[in-house]
């Protein structure tokens, strides 16, 4: 069951909460190496902080939740960190699974599976098959994820099913893309203080609010995570129109179009 929590947002605060918080959780290895370890110890925390923070999203009613886990380009790690961190991955499925089931949690992966270990794939394909009839809080990992990957096989498989005459919509294009269940980020999180998306989710982030924390992320807690909220919903979100426009339309909410 979630636990209970303490934080500090109003109730009008909690109506503005982004519905999508897609998290790029970086910085275990710095973290790990400034207390002196080796940093399978940070991924480790890592994980340990992940059952934390999104134990806190879903428990607050925010009921989408996106982890960055692993990219593209993280297959050019040295393979022992690599190894260590689909471990990681495969423990934290088999551990979380009852929760996940208790919760009402859905999981879902995005990213291309068969560049992973055998074991590891199977253990995601297995946790997103048994999760598959939870609808009440949404888990998705991005595991060898890659936003420009990610878009190529979209127009391909456009290509394929409809043909390559004609530019298809943005609603159509977008269901082609691996997130084609998940509304768009509203807020994106970047932890340990780098001001960059690294090849995620560069389309879906057309219009999410980013927070960067300094904090690593072992150290990005549950009061971190309200803190970003508490940010996020003092922000106005203008989707390229005036001020003005937004002050009127969220006043008279029946009219907005
Ligand atoms: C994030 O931490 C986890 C993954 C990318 C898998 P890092 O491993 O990137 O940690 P730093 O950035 O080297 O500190
Ligand atoms: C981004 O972190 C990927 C994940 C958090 C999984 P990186 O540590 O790989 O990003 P760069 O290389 O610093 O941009
Ligand atoms: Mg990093």
């Amino acid at each position: 069951m979630f636990t209970a929590d303490m934080h500090d947002l109003t109730p009008e605060d909690l109506e503005r909460l982004p519905r999508h918080v897609a998290i790029i959780m970086d910085g275990n290895g710095r973290w790990a190496r400034s207390l002196g370890k080796p940093r399978l110890f940070g991924h480790r925390n890592g994980v340990e902080n992940v059952k934390s923070v999104v134990n806190a999203a879903f428990k607050i009613g925010v009921p989408y939740v996106t982890l960055y886990a692993f990219s593209t380009e993280n297959q050019n790690r040295p393979g022992e960190e690599k190894s260590g961190l689909m471990r990681l991955l495969e423990e934290f499925l088999k551990r979380e699974l009852k929760t996940m089931m208790g919760d009402g949690i859905r999981l879902r992966a995005i990213g291309d599976l068969s560049g992973l270990p055998g074991f590891a794939r199977k253990a995601v394909e297995q946790t997103m098959e048994q999760t598959r009839a939870n609808t009440d809080w949404n888990l998705t990992l991005a595991l060898n994820y890659g936003s420009r990957q990610e878009v190529l096989e979209a127009v391909h498989s456009y290509a394929r099913n409809e043909g390559a005459d004609g530019a298809p919509d943005w609603n159509t294009f977008s269901s082609y893309l691996q997130t084609r269940d998940l509304p768009d980020p509203d807020l994106i999180i970047r932890t340990s203080g780098e001001f960059r998306l690294s090849n995620f989710l560069l389309l879906q982030a057309a219009y999410a609010e980013i927070f960067v924390s300094p904090l690593h992320w072992p150290e990005f807690g549950r009061d971190a995570f309200f803190d970003a909220l508490k940010d996020y919903v003092r922000r106005e979100r203008r989707f390229g129109k005036t001020g003005d426009q937004v002050a009127e339309t969220s006043q008279n909410p029946v009219t907005a179009s």
